[in-house]
């Protein structure tokens, strides 16, 4: 078992190469605790690889507080991406302000809407992108590789944080003092849009508040839903 020390050389290692050999490359950012451990390191090691976040319009205040307190406490600029206003009125004019309640597939056309159309225009003309994800997060995590080709957005995804555990992301961040979401405070281990995340009780899943609703099995937005081959063999050999 690695130490965290081992986790942080290697990803600052994974961020290196991406930027070195896939540049231009692009960090999605979704201000959730992973995804601030990035950014700290990010900052610290290798500031020229691009930031973005996807605001969906419907994020929970808290979501903006920490956008606003990133920008104070990092040089590193995060480009905001909105939904395209036409696809959203199209889709509450078809299924409502909170459609996204009614069946899997009107969430996941929300998801689209809000997430996976504006994250196409994130990624144009980007050679790779980054993700903040970890493999024991979910059951459609587990089988995440460091670095793979996203054929759906037709570039390399790397995921240097795939085998760090929720405890180390935590020390990390109390280690470095890394601004994080008030809302981490109030038993939401993962925030994504407010009408779709809630507290979890002790012992629940970390998941357990995103779409609450629906079977764990299908509680992927469409970020990254496609088919992915994994390159870990070429580019990382060590791992
Ligand atoms: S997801 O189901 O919403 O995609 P999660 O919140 O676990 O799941 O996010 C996984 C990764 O997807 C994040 O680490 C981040 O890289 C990317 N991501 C998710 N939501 C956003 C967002 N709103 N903006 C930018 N990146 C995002
Ligand atoms: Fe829509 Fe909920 Fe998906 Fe956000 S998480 S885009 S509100 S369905």
């Amino acid at each position: 078992m690695s130490t965290l020390q081992q986790k942080i050389d290697r990803t600052i290692a994974v961020l290196q190469q991406a930027a070195r050999e896939y540049s231009p490359v692009a960090f999605a950012n979704s201000l959730g605790a992973e995804d601030m451990v990035l950014t700290d390191l990010i900052a610290k090691h290798q500031p020229d690889i691009g930031m973005f976040s996807l605001d969906t319009g419907r994020l929970p205040q808290e979501t903006y507080d920490l956008m606003h307190k990133l920008s104070a406490r990092y040089t590193l600029p995060l480009q905001v991406y909105f939904p395209a206003s036409e696809l959203v009125e199209d889709y509450v004019s078809r299924h409502g302000m909170n459609g996204f309640y009614d069946s899997v597939e009107n969430r996941k056309g929300c998801c689209f809407v809000r997430k996976v159309e504006p994250l196409k225009r994130a990624l144009t003309g980007k050679k790779a992108w980054i993700t903040g994800m970890r493999r024991e997060q979910a059951v459609t995590r587990g089988g995440l590789e460091m670095s793979s080709y996203d054929a759906d957005n037709g570039m390399f995804k790397f995921n240097p944080l795939l085998d760090w555990t929720n405890a180390d992301v935590w020390e990390y961040i109390k280690t470095n003092d890394v601004p994080f979401n008030a809302l981490h405070d109030q038993f939401y281990p993962s925030i994504g849009c407010a009408p779709c995340t809630r507290a979890i009780t002790p012992g629940e899943d970390i998941r357990a508040g995103r779409w609450w609703w629906e079977d764990p099995h299908h509680k992927e937005c469409g970020l990254h839903a496609g088919k992915s081959t994994p390159l870990t063999k070429i580019l990382v050999p060590s791992l």
